[in-house]
């Protein structure tokens, strides 16, 4: 028996479409191995929303948009409404977020997430802005209404942070997490100190699709205290926001300074550290000097790390290299399988 699950999908860009393209490879086997599959009911990017209950082909949808088509230009097209308007309607049993973060109002993400939350529909964001503005809001209209939020593609890509935070922690005392969670300025800072510019460095990072669409994001150190706000609220148990991050990025730090580090076997990283401080954690965000030879001196380009230090579960080291947006719409899924397997 092959359970479908009518599926809206909010943003058709580089994880919006990944997400499409992993339907396409691997619908197959979710329905053989887990007795899923998603039917693509709803679709919005920037010109607006399209809804089809019999479901948009992930395939036909993906190549629309990659040879520059338009949800305004699909059938089911419903001018003048926003995503969170149409959810208010849909017959939905899974929301997926991949619209752009925005700071500032939280939108589409937020109503779209308050909206699929309050009808019980499961919500899955790879979009930081709903969490990073109201975390604890979201997650107490999800147990009301009796639905799942998952978010594990907001922290470091398809590398599980959260999950290994919330599930595999079990009673732990954590003294210390810190990490490298942002691939395009990791990227950067590496290419610099080779002696590539700072332009071409992160031209490459967008031309990859991992670069934020607003890259002062990932090089103002925004993107990486994001995710720690949604860590510490996650994970270290603090209803922490934006507010409580001290946060420097990497605009001012020079190549004649990463190659004097260089000299002397250390290496600089945009480095995200929550410290346990009485009852709490500080939470910073700064490029910070590391011995080239330590657990995240070494986590160069492409990567992301983490690292755990706990009273129960001693020091914990996690990575991953991850180079396109594919494994972060690996992770979307992996949310939305894990959800469904629940009901
Ligand atoms: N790229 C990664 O590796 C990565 C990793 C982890 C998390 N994320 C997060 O995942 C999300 C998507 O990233 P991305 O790289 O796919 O971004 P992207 O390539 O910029 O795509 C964003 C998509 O959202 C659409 N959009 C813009 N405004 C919208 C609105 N008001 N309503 C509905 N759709 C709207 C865009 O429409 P158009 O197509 O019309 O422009 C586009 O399809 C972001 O929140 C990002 O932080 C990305």
């Amino acid at each position: 028996m092959t359970r479908q699950i009518a599926t809206a999908l909010i943003g058709l860009g580089n994880v919006g479409r990944n997400f499409l393209r992993i339907l396409e490879m691997k619908g197959e086997r979710l329905a053989r191995e887990y007795g899923l599959a998603f039917r693509v009911v709803c679709v919005a990017d920037s010109s607006g929303v399209a809804v089809d209950p019999r479901g948009f082909d992930p395939q036909g949808t993906r190549r629309h948009k990659e040879t520059g088509g338009r949800v305004a230009d699909l059938p089911g097209f419903l001018p003048g409404v926003d995503p969170a308007q149409a959810l208010a309607q849909l017959a939905c049993d899974l929301v997926l977020d991949a619209s752009p973060v925005n700071l500032e109002s939280g939108e589409p993400g937020l109503s779209l997430a308050r909206t699929a939350l309050a009808r019980g529909m499961d919500t899955v964001l790879a979009n930081k802005a709903p969490l990073v503005l109201a975390y604890q809001e979201l997650h107490r209209l999800a147990q009301e209404r009796g639905a799942g939020l998952a978010f594990s593609a907001t922290v470091c890509g398809a590398l599980p942070v959260v999950n290994i935070g919330q599930r595999d922690l079990v009673a732990a005392d954590i003294r210390l997490l810190r990490g490298i969670f942002n691939s395009t300025s990791n990227f950067i800072l590496g290419e610099m100190a080779q002696g590539r510019s700072y332009q071409e460095a992160l031209a490459e990072a967008q031309e990859r699709g991992i670069a934020e669409a607003d890259p002062s994001l990932d090089v103002e150190g925004w993107d990486t205290a994001n995710k720690l706000v949604i860590l510490a609220n996650s994970v270290l148990g603090m209803p922490a926001t934006l507010a409580q991050v001290s946060v420097q990025g990497i605009l001012e730090v020079t190549t004649a300074q990463l190659q004097e580090l260089a000299a002397q076997g250390r290496t600089l990283k945009l480095l995200a550290v929550a410290q346990r401080e009485g009852t709490g954690y500080r939470l910073s965000v700064a490029p910070t000097a590391l011995p080239a030879s330590s657990f995240l001196g070494q986590c160069d380009g492409w990567e992301m790390g983490v690292e755990f230090q706990s009273d129960l579960y001693g020091k914990m080291y996690h990575k991953i290299w991850e180079r396109e947006p594919l494994p972060t719409a690996a992770a979307m899924l992996r949310d939305a399988v894990n959800l469904a397997r629940r009901r």
